[in-house]
């Protein structure tokens, strides 16, 4: 295992990562709809939030409500730490330019100002699906991946699948861009009676990590890699 890792609190994957993230790294989680991905990620900001660090949720999709309300669930007595959270609402995508000023230009000064170790966009693939050409979306992510890695803090983003390959992000572009890549996906085995959920980490720039595809579980209170099982 490697000191200074950025856990992201949950067992099995961190095992899988050689200890965590890379302190300051961008990570890409990529699954359909209902994988995970936002469990990943709060979960991720939470551990964060216990070892003392600030953290910011950028969410694209979900409610300021129904993340409390998740984090309560969890039973992450979330309010004692409003001042280690900090969620930013969803961006308005009918106004483009809003939108894409205030994720580029207002996240780097937020980061900074509140001395954020840890962000999450929650997906990034609604912010990409704002640009209309993809050599606009290539040039401006590329930019703002840059912008991200000048920043002190570990950065996670989320992202829906493309459709017609579940191992690659709805743009075909953010795995290339992050240094940490991990795909989230259903497994559904040939006696088909009941599916299951299995993850693999793809990529990782400057780390040893497995290769290997392990199933896990989203619990009531948490995720579960069993890391010790395997998928088939
Ligand atoms: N309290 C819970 N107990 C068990 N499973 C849950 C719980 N909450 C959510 N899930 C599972 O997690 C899935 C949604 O996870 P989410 O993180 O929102 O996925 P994504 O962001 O990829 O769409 C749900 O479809 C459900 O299967
Ligand atoms: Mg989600």
């Amino acid at each position: 295992m490697s000191l200074n890792r950025v856990k992201v609190g949950i067992d099995g994957l961190d095992q899988m990562m050689d200890g965590g993230l890379v302190p300051g790294s961008i990570t890409a989680i990529i699954g359909s709809y209902g994988t995970g991905k936002t469990s990943f990620a709060l979960q991720f900001l939470w551990s964060g939030v216990l070892l003392g660090e600030h953290t910011i949720y950028i969410s694209l999709e979900e409610r300021e409500e129904r993340i409390y309300e998740y984090m309560s669930q969890k039973g992450w007595d979330y309010k004692q730490y409003m001042n280690q959270f900090i969620t930013v609402l969803k961006l308005d995508p009918s106004d483009f330019n809003l939108a894409i000023s205030q994720i580029k230009n207002e996240l780097p000064e937020l980061i900074r100002s509140l001395g954020a170790s840890r962000v999450v966009i929650d997906p990034i693939s609604l912010f990409e699906d704002l640009f209309e050409s993809n050599a606009m979306r290539r040039q401006e992510m590329f930019r703002f991946v840059e912008v991200l890695h000048d920043q002190q803090c570990t950065v996670v983003m989320t992202s829906e699948t493309d459709q017609d390959n579940p191992y690659a992000s709805r743009h075909n572009l953010i795995e290339y861009l992050c240094d940490t890549v991990i795909i989230l996906r259903y497994v559904r085995p040939s006696d088909l009676t009941e599916v299951h959920l299995a993850l693999e980490v793809v990529k990782m720039r400057l780390s040893s990590h497995s290769r290997e595809i392990k199933p896990y579980e989203i619990q009531q209170d948490q995720i579960r890699v069993h890391s010790e099982a395997n998928v088939f």
